[in-house]
C-alpha cells in the first residue's frame, strides 16, 4: 500500500537576489514498512522536504498525499488534526517540553487531541524503549540517548502513518546513535512502521531499505523500493 505520493514538489524561499529553490520537481512514492533514508549535502533541501511532509511547512507547489489523503487541501485545522493523526517528528534537539517529566511529554499531543492516552500503548513504549524508571524525570534530568527515546516515545504515541526523523542521531554519541537506530529499525520490523529518515552517517543509510540522495533541491538517486514484506 502506498503510504505516500509526493508529486512534483516545489519550495522557494525569499525572492529577487534572497531566492532560495530548495526544493525543485520533486517526486516519489513511499509503501507502508519502508525504512527510508534521506541523504545529501549540507543546504541541499532535506529538511524542507521533511517538513513539508510533516505538513508543518507547506510547498510552493505540488502535492503531498498521506494515507490517500491530500494535505495541501486541508484547512489550518484539519492539518493540525491530520498531522498529530497521521505523523509522527523526531528532531536532532529532541523538541521536549522542559517543564513536563517523561510520561507528560510522551502523552501531551495525545492529550492536545481530546483523547484520553492508550496506557497499554504508553506501557509497552517505555519498556521497550527502557525508559521504566525515568518517567518522572524532567527532560534536564535526563541523557541525551534518552531524551531522543523519549521523543520517538511521543512521536508513536500515535500510531502515526509514518514516522519523520530530521538526523535524530546528530547529537548522540557513537554508542546511543546505534541504540536510537536499532530502536527504529525494531518498530518499523515489528510494526511496519514507515520510516524516513534524514542522516548523515553512512552506517545508518546503508543499514536502510532505500537511499534517497537529494543535491541542490533535486533527487540525483534513489535505490528504489526495498521489498517489504507484508
Ligand atoms: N526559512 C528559510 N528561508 C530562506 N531560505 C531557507 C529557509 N530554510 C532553508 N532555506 C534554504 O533552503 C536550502 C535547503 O535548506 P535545508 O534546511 O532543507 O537543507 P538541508 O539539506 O536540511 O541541510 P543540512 O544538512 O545542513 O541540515 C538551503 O539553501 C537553505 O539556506
Ligand atoms: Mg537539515
Amino acid at each position: 500500500m502506498k503510504i505516500l505520493e509526493i508529486k512534483n514538489l516545489c519550495k522557494v524561499y525569499g525572492k529577487g537576489e534572497t531566492r532560495v529553490d530548495a526544493l525543485k520537481n520533486v517526486s516519489f512514492d513511499v509503501e507502508q514498512g519502508e525504512f527510508v533514508a534521506i541523504v545529501g549535502p549540507s543546504g541541499s533541501g532535506k529538511s524542507t522536504l521533511l517538513h513539508i511532509l510533516g505538513g508543518v511547512d507547506v510547498p510552493t507547489k505540488g502535492e503531498v498525499i498521506i494515507s490517500g489523503t491530500d494535505i495541501g487541501k486541508l484547512n489550518e485545522t484539519k492539518l493540525a488534526i491530520f498531522r498529530r493523526r497521521n505523523i509522527g517528528l523526531i528532531y536532532q534537539f529532541y523538541n521536549l517540553i522542559p517543564i513536563l517529566n517523561v510520561e507528560e511529554n510522551m502523552t501531551l499531543p495525545i492529550l492536545l487531541d481530546g483523547k484520553r492516552p492508550d496506557k497499554k500503548l504508553l506501557n509497552s513504549l517505555v519498556d521497550k524503549l527502557g525508559l521504566r524508571n525515568r518517567l518522572t524525570h524532567l527532560p534536564s534530568q535526563l541523557s541525551g540517548g534518552q531524551q531522543q527515546r523519549v521523543s520517538i516515545g511521543r512521536a508513536l504515541m500515535n500510531h502515526p502513518a509514518i514516522l519523520l526523523a530530521d538526523e535524530p542521531t546528530g547529537n548522540l554519541d557513537t554508542e546511543n546513535s546505534k541504540e536510537i537506530i536499532t530502536l527504529l529499525r525494531k518498530f518499523n520490523r515489528e510494526n511496519h512502521q514507515t520510516v524516513i529518515i534524514i542522516t548523515h552517517d553512512d552506517r545508518i543509510a546503508l543499514s536502510a531499505d532505500r537511499v534517497i540522495t537529494i543535491e541542490d533541491g533535486r533527487i540525483t538517486k534513489d535505490t528504489g523500493k526495498a521489498e517489504v514484506s507484508a
